[in-house]
C-alpha cells in the first residue's frame, strides 16, 4: 500500500493507494471513525453494477450501517435536481453529523458527493473512492467540488477536503478506453508542466501502463497524485501557483463549450489543449522544437486526438472571454517553457486568437 500525504495543516489528509484495495476499505474506515456513524455510499449506475456489492459488503463487515444512493451516469448528473435528491435520502435515513458520505465513482460522481458532504449539515465527513483514471489522478485530490447551473460548468462549489482517498487501480480494468485515454491526457499534461523525469518514464512505458501493467500504471498514479497535492498544498485555494494544472485548459475548455459538450471528452480537448498551448510557447520563443514534438508524439502515441483544427479556432472566441481564470480582459494562458516548467502569460482573448490563427 502507498500512502500519499496531502499536507494541508488541520485539513490534511492521507491518499491511499494500491491494487485491491476497494475490498479494504471498511477496515480503513474502522481505523478512522466509529461504527455508529452510518456510512453513506453515493455511486452511478455503471460503478453501482460492478462495485457496489463487495463495497457495501467490505462496509458493512467493519460493522458500519451501510446505505447506497446510485446517480444517473454522466455530466447532467451534476445538477442541483441530483444533489437535492440526495438530501431527501440524507434527511429521510436521519443521517446525522457523524455520517459517512463515500463517493464511489468518477468525477462527476466525486464532485456531486463531495459537494452534498460539505454542505448537508454543514459539513460531514466525506471519503472518495475514485474509479476512472481521471478520478485517480485529478478530481479526488484538491478538494474542489462543483455543480453546472444555468448552462455553466462547475459554477456552483465549495473548497472542501476529503478525509481520506481510497485508490484502488484495478478499478481501471472495467473503465471503457476511451475514458482511459481521456484520463491519460491529464497524466501527461501533469507530467509535462511539472516534472520532466515524470514525462520520460511515461515516454518509455506508456504501452504498459495502457495495459494496466501493476508497477508502472502504480508509479504513473501515484507520481500524478504527488505532483497535484504538492501543488494544492502551497494553494489550496487556487489563487496563484494551482494555475499551473491548467495547462492545456484554456483551450481544451474554450473547445469543449464551442462544440456544445457533445464532440470531445474532457481529456481528449485537454491533449488538443496541451499541443496547441506547446506550439504556441514555441511560436512564443519560450521553448524548443523538440518540447513541442515530445508532448505531441506521446499524447498521439497513446491514442489521443491533438489537432485542433483550424476551422474550430473562430469559434472559441466567446468562450475564451467565458474563462473562469480570466483577471480583467486578461487571461492567464499557461505556456511551457521546456518540458516539467511552465509560466504564466497575461494575455487578451483577441491577441491570443491571433497567435493560434497563425500557428
Ligand atoms: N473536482 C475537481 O478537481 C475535478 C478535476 C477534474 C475533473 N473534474 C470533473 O470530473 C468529471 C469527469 O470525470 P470522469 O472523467 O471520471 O467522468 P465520469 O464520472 O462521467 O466517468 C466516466 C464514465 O465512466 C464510468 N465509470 C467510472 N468508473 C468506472 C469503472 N471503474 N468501470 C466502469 N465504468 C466506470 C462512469 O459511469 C461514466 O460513464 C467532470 O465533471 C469534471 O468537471 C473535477
Ligand atoms: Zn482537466
Amino acid at each position: 500500500m502507498k500512502t500519499i500525504d496531502v499536507n494541508l495543516a488541520n485539513r490534511s489528509y492521507p491518499i491511499l493507494l494500491a491494487s485491491g484495495s476497494i475490498g479494504q476499505i471498511g477496515d480503513f474506515l474502522r481505523e478512522r471513525f466509529a461504527p455508529d456513524a452510518p456510512a453513506i455510499v453515493i455511486t452511478d449506475e455503471n460503478v453501482a453494477r460492478i462495485y457496489a456489492e463487495s463495497v457495501e459488503m467490505t462496509i458493512a463487515d467493519a460493522g458500519f450501517k451501510v446505505l447506497i444512493y446510485t446517480i444517473e451516469p454522466g455530466e447532467a448528473s451534476k445538477r442541483l435536481q441530483t444533489v437535492s435528491g440526495i438530501y431527501d435520502f440524507l434527511v429521510k435515513h436521519k443521517t446525522p453529523r457523524g455520517g459517512i458520505i463515500i463517493g464511489l465513482g468518477g468525477g462527476v460522481v466525486g464532485d456531486v458527493a463531495s459537494f452534498v458532504a460539505s454542505t448537508y449539515k454543514r459539513g460531514v465527513p466525506y471519503v472518495a473512492v475514485p474509479t476512472s483514471l481521471l478520478a485517480h489522478v485529478d478530481s479526488s485530490v484538491g478538494g474542489k467540488t462543483g455543480i453546472h447551473h444555468g448552462g455553466e460548468k462547475n459554477v456552483i462549489g465549495t473548497f472542501y477536503q476529503p478525509h481520506l482517498v481510497v485508490i484502488d487501480i484495478d478499478t481501471l480494468r472495467t473503465l471503457p478506453t476511451r475514458e482511459l485515454l481521456a484520463g491519460m491526457a491529464e497524466v501527461v499534461k501533469c507530467a509535462a508542466a511539472l516534472d520532466e523525469k515524470y514525462f520520460s518514464f511515461l515516454e518509455r512505458n506508456y504501452q504498459k501502463v495502457l495495459r494496466l501493467h501493476e508497477a508502472p500504471l502504480l508509479h504513473t498514479v501515484s507520481r500524478c497524485c504527488e505532483l497535484k497535492a504538492e501543488v494544492v498544498a502551497q494553494d489550496e485555494f487556487d489563487k496563484g501557483v494551482r494555475h499551473v494544472l491548467n495547462y492545456g485548459h484554456t483551450i481544451a475548455h474554450a473547445l469543449e463549450a464551442s462544440t456544445g459538450f457533445r464532440v470531445f471528452l474532457h481529456g481528449e480537448a485537454v491533449s488538443i489543449g496541451v499541443v496547441a498551448a506547446a506550439k504556441l510557447s514555441r511560436a512564443l520563443g519560450r521553448c524548443s522544437d523538440e518540447d513541442v514534438q515530445r508532448q505531441e508524439r506521446l499524447l498521439r502515441a497513446i491514442g489521443l486526438p491533438t489537432r485542433l483544427d483550424k476551422a474550430m479556432i473562430p469559434n472559441l472566441i466567446d468562450h475564451l472571454y467565458a474563462d473562469k481564470k480570466r483577471v480583467g480582459n486578461k487571461i492567464h494562458f499557461v505556456v511551457c517553457t521546456g518540458i516539467g516548467s511552465t509560466e504564466l502569460w497575461p494575455v487578451a482573448p483577441e491577441e491570443l486568437m491571433k497567435h493560434l490563427s497563425a500557428l
